[in-house]
């Protein structure tokens, strides 16, 4: 596995594969990898001939009072993981080589039907970090392929809309959520979470799976429902920041006749802020007068 850090001698690497008749799938990650990074690895990897995988602790994406300094940075453990999975090349550029200008933006690439809602109204900025510095990743590399997790559902919409948008030429996969035996969808941030804080957390995913199953049983009283769901988190001793059934294609709001939905939802627990969702695809006619 080949380590790179300047964006010359990636994008001599990638155009070399490429020469060879090579797919290329890529893997954007910042670091701190578990099971659910390496799963989007092994799915890179069964589907292309050459995988690459960053590592790149963003700062555009952190609000000012984020966890950005403090963000878990686990060099060597990582490089093991993606070795052992059957990684390329690992591109793990500085901060000045992404953003030799430093990193105030002179260009900026927005999504702005999906930046402001849900976690963007929570995190002022987030998304326009997340889409830019993709952008950028996905014009260094230029790979056939990028696979992102479902986990942070609403990171793939936005990027899937400007890969749309932009005609990027790329396949963005979307790959399955990988969780703990408890339930709880793996995280970096789950290293903040105190013993007696994990133990709670695997509520958050029981709290949608419930509201799921009401769904599918036909009870689409969505506002009921909702109220439920967020004191069933509060009773759980998680602090909801939101919950919303949305329509799964666009985030917008459900409303009656729609069959595929997705449940996303965000909560605090000391000093961690957990994401998690959870597709309910229901049969026709799809929700029924929704109040
Ligand atoms: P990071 O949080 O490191 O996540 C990298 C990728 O792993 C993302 O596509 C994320 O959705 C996926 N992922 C995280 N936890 C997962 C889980 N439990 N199951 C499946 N996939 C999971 O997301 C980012 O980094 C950044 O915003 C990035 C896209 C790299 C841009 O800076």
């Amino acid at each position: 596995m080949q380590t790179v850090e300047a964006i010359a001698p990636l994008r001599e690497q990638v155009a070399a594969w490429r020469r060879a008749g090579e797919c290329i799938g890529f893997v954007p990650t910042m670091g701190n990898l578990h099971g659910g990074h390496l799963a989007l690895v092994d799915e890179a990897r069964a589907r292309s001939d050459r995988v690459v995988a960053s590592i790149f602790v963003n700062p555009t994406q952190f609000g000012p009072d984020e966890d950005y300094e403090n963000y878990p940075r686990t060099w060597e453990a990582d490089c093991a993981a993606l070795e052992a999975h059957g990684t390329d090349l690992v591109f793990a550029p500085a901060v000045e080589a992404i953003y030799p200008e430093g990193p105030q933006l002179r260009t900026r690439v927005d999504v702005p039907a999906l930046n402001a809602i849900l976690c963007g109204a929570s995190r002022p900025g987030h998304f326009t970090g997340v889409a830019t510095v993709v952008t950028k990743l996905l014009n260094i590399v230029q790979p056939d392929l990028a696979v992102f997790g479902r986990k942070d559902y609403q990171q793939l919409m936005v990027i899937r809309q400007l890969v749309a948008d932009l005609s990027l030429p790329v396949e963005i996969v979307g790959g399955a959520i990988a969780r703990e035996p408890s339930g709880l969808a793996m995280s970096s941030r789950n290293a903040y979470l105190t013993q007696a804080q994990r133990a709670r957390a695997p509520a958050l995913y029981a709290t949608l799976q419930d509201l799921a199953d009401r769904l599918l049983a036909g009870d689409h009283r969505l506002g009921r429902l909702i109220d439920q769901a967020k004191q069933q988190l509060i009773n759980a001793g998680l602090e909801p920041d939101y919950l919303e059934i949305r329509r799964a294609d666009d985030l917008a709001p459900a409303g009656a006749g729609d069959q595929s939905l997705i449940i996303p939802a965000a909560v605090y627990l000391g000093r961690a802020r957990l994401i998690d969702n959870i597709p309910v695809s229901l049969p026709a006619p799809g929700l029924k007068g929704v109040s």
